[in-house]
């Protein structure tokens, strides 16, 4: 049976998760800056050292394309996934997927295979959006759900926007994006959450993804003297943001709620010991794997914010960000998935996703499903984020099977 190098594989892996470590020792790669051209860049020499022709689409997304003479032009199967993080990330988070992506191809292409579909690898720009709204964009203009322009316009918490720092960082090509049309998706990544560790189950087929909602809130109250305002008085915009957060978790706690919602980034101003915050503005990310649910959770926020205008005399709009429904892929592949992990003797589960992810987006355009691996604790978007060696490379050589079937499908 074929394998990866798994030495080679978990090398890579490695060295790109030392790429954008600062002095105090965290992690932050994210899309567009310094950090993300010195990941982008290394990985583009791998992809050259492996003999892949490199080509760069108009919104930075980066292909690796394996063709022989035989297949040539004909839907690849492909791979993929994303290099940028979060702030303070690990190293294991979409690197995972495009790495083992990679590996794949260079040991096909060593074992002397003759694959009757060329193989595609893609790096997605901007997958996290944490710093560029909206996330996933890369593979969301691949699918054709934003135009160039608008994506290119995405705009930065730090007043940029994606075109520009694209730009400045010489990841812009010329490739259309919706010219990419694989005959399959696959895309390997960490799960994120605590089932397969807890399960001791070394591989997920991934059978789904749940829906995703981002707002930004703003609410705007009355900045004064925290000492000489009657509690009466005031109308505090923090009150009302904290209100907002108190709110979500009861909706996301009752009973049958299959919600969860999140404010992860959230300013007050002035922002001072001694003033009632006069403005607050916060985000709100609230995902379900069921579309009504989800329209319901957000109908309800929406009331919500209306009736602090009455008991708290704020003002509060939403804004939307970001909104993808949940996605359910395609269950021949995930099979594929299921059958390479049993010829390998390698306990496998159907899996829903938590995440959202770039597969997310391409199985709109292809028969798509994913592979998980474990990760400890469940836990992701942090530092303490960790897959072990050995899960990695099962799942490597799990995604290697899937890829020799269906490159001959
Ligand atoms: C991407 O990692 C997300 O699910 O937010
Ligand atoms: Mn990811
Ligand atoms: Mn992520």
């Amino acid at each position: 049976m074929l394998s990866i190098n798994g030495e080679r594989f978990l090398g890579h892996l490695h060295a790109l998760g030392r790429i954008g470590v600062d002095a105090e020792g965290r992690r932050t790669r994210q899309a567009a800056t310094d950090e993300d051209r010195l990941g982008r860049e290394t990985v583009i020499g791998w992809m050259k050292e492996a003999g892949l022709r490199v080509e760069l689409d108009r919104v930075g997304n980066i292909y690796g394309f394996w063709e022989t003479e035989e297949n040539a032009g004909r839907a690849p199967f492909a791979m993929g996934s994303h290099i940028d993080t979060v702030i303070d990330a690990g190293q294991y988070d979409g690197c995972a997927g495009v790495l083992s992506g990679l590996e794949v191809i260079q040991t096909m292409k060593e074992a002397g295979l003759r694959p009757a579909r060329p193989l595609a690898l893609v790096v997605f720009t901007n997958e996290e959006g944490t710093r560029l709204h909206p996330d996933m964009v890369g593979s969301l203009t691949i699918a054709g759900g934003i135009s160039v322009e608008d994506a290119l316009a995405s705009p930065g918490t730090d007043g940029t926007t994606l075109g520009a720092e694209l730009a400045r960082i010489h990841a812009l090509g010329d490739r259309e994006p919706t010219d990419f049309r694989p005959a399959y998706f696959i895309e390997l990544h960490i799960e994120q959450g605590p089932v397969l560790d807890a399960e001791q189950t070394p591989i997920g087929a991934v059978t789904s993804i749940q829906g995703i909602s981002w707002h930004e809130i703003t609410i705007d109250g009355a900045a004064n003297h925290a000492g000489t305002t009657p509690t009466s008085m005031r109308r505090d915009a923090g009150l009302a943001a904290a209100k907002v957060l108190v709110f979500l978790r009861e909706r996301c706690t009752r009973p049958g709620s299959r919600t969860v919602a999140t404010a992860g980034r959230m300013a007050f101003s002035p922002n001072a010991v001694n003033v009632i915050p006069g403005r607050a503005v916060f985000t709100v990310d609230m995902r379900c794997p069921d579309e009504q649910e989800l329209q319901e959770n957000e109908q309800a926020l929406y009331d919500f914010l209306a009736s602090l205008e009455q008991s708290d005399h704020v003002s509060a709009t939403a804004r939307r960000m970001v909104r993808f429904q949940p996605v359910v892929f395609d269950g021949t592949i995930v099979q594929t998935v299921l059958d390479a992990a049993a010829a390998r003797d390698l306990k496998a589960r159907p899996i829903a996703s938590g995440a959202g992810q770039d597969a997310q987006m391409i199985s709109r355009v292809c028969p798509t499903a994913m592979i998980f691996v474990p990760s400890v604790g469940g836990v992701s978007h942090s530092p303490k984020e960790f897959t072990a060696d050995g899960d990695l490379v099962n799942g490597a050589n799990v995604l290697l099977d899937a890829a020799c079937r269906l490159a001959n499908a």
